[in-house]
């Protein structure tokens, strides 16, 4: 896909504040620091549209960006960060849960894993979570540069044991590796 138009449109606090266009949404998912905000700017060509940072935690409302003023791409805070606890609903707040839950324009939900770790218990929670209510999902594995081949294969092969039929997408928001591959993902969800 082509971006011809990328622009930040607004950062809900509360459910009351999400758009009301009806235009579809792809939503961004993962732990906090996966890199989920680079990963947007990545693909829309677009370095700080999304505020990325070094310090964890930096995304803490849902921020709604309009691509080619046709869908959404949805930014969202990441999870297992604010505080230590097992449940995902303490953890990542009650928001983005109802947003991820009852939203009806949410047509993909990409789930981010980082390719130098086994997926952690929260990764698992997300990814359980989704399958269980039935969310058309994709997996990608952020930071793949850090990575040499050989790991990334290994990497790649254990990530894809853990999600079965869910497809798993390399990614470098550095060197823009696996941005056809997603973009042709995020075409055919929105179809
Ligand atoms: P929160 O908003 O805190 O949940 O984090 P996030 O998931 O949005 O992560 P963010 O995009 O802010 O990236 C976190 C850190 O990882 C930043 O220092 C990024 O530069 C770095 N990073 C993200 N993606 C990549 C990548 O593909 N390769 C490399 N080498 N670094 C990356
Ligand atoms: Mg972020």
């Amino acid at each position: 896909m082509k971006v011809t138009n990328a622009e930040f449109v607004k950062s809900a606090f509360a459910l009351e504040h999400l758009p009301q266009d009806g235009r579809r949404e792809i939503a961004f998912l993962g732990r906090s620091n996966v890199g989920k905000s680079s990963l947007l700017n990545s693909l829309l060509g677009r370095k700080g549209l999304a505020r990325t940072s070094n310090t964890p935690g930096r995304t803490q409302s849902i921020n709604f960006f309009l691509v080619n003023e046709r869908f959404y791409f949805v930014d969202l805070p990441g999870y297992g960060y604010a505080k230590v606890s097992k449940s995902m609903r303490q953890d990542w707040g009650k928001m983005a849960e109802e947003y991820l839950n009852d939203r009806k324009e949410l047509s993909l939900f990409v789930q981010l894993i980082d390719a130098r770790h086994e997926p952690t218990e929260l990764d698992l929670q997300l990814r359980d979570w989704l399958s269980h209510h039935g969310k058309n999902t994709v997996v990608v594995a952020t930071k793949a540069d850090k990575l040499s081949s050989n790991q990334l294969t290994k990497s790649l092969h254990q990530i894809r044991s853990h999600f079965g039929s869910i497809p798993v997408i390399a990614y470098s928001s550095e060197t823009g590796k696996g941005r056809d591959e997603l973009w042709k993902a995020i075409g055919t969800a929105l179809a």
